[in-house]
């Protein structure tokens, strides 16, 4: 399998929570290894433009004011096959569907507060990557086998 890399949100309610340690230690036990991360207090417009994809849909509104209410922390993840494994330790979108021992389902309250945004192709994963870091602000290391 390739070595990929994927982006990762803990979104507002996990800070809130406090449970980022939490769920960076389930993707570096899973071997997804953050290669780049930071806190980050997204604006409106930076919050719209990395949803953009949606702006049509009815949750839009919703989706951009649950992102700014709160820092997030965004994080570059490495490691074999990163962009499906981060979407299956995430679980589905809405919490209540989401499969038990998921992120999702252990942690988030509702399809809003969902905890956790993940890259859901590789094509999306290079054009988020490179909408929150610079190819400089990220530190490859070197995957054990
Ligand atoms: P994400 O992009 O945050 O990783 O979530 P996802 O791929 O599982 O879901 P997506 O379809 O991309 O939707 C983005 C976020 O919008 C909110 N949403 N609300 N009310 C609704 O029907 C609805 N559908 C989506 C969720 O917060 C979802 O994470
Ligand atoms: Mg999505």
């Amino acid at each position: 399998m390739a070595i990929e890399r994927t982006l990762s949100i803990l979104k507002p309610d996990a800070l809130e929570k406090g449970v980022i340690g939490k769920i960076i230690s389930r993707f570096e036990e899973a071997g997804l290894t953050p290669i780049a991360i930071r806190l980050q207090h997204l604006s409106q417009r930076e919050a719209e433009g990395f949803y953009a994809v949606h702006k049509e849909r009815p949750f839009f509104k919703d989706l951009v004011s649950f992102m700014i209410s709160g820092p997030v922390v965004v994080m570059c993840l490495e490691g074999e096959n990163a962009v499906l494994k981060n979407r299956d330790l995430m679980g589905a979108t809405d919490p209540k569907k989401a499969a038990a021992g998921t992120i999702r389902a252990d942690f988030a309250k509702s399809i809003d507060a969902n905890t956790v945004h993940g890259s859901d192709s590789l094509e999306n994963a290079k054009n988020e990557v490179a909408y929150f870091f610079r190819s400089t602000e990220l530190f490859p290391y070197t995957h054990k086998k």
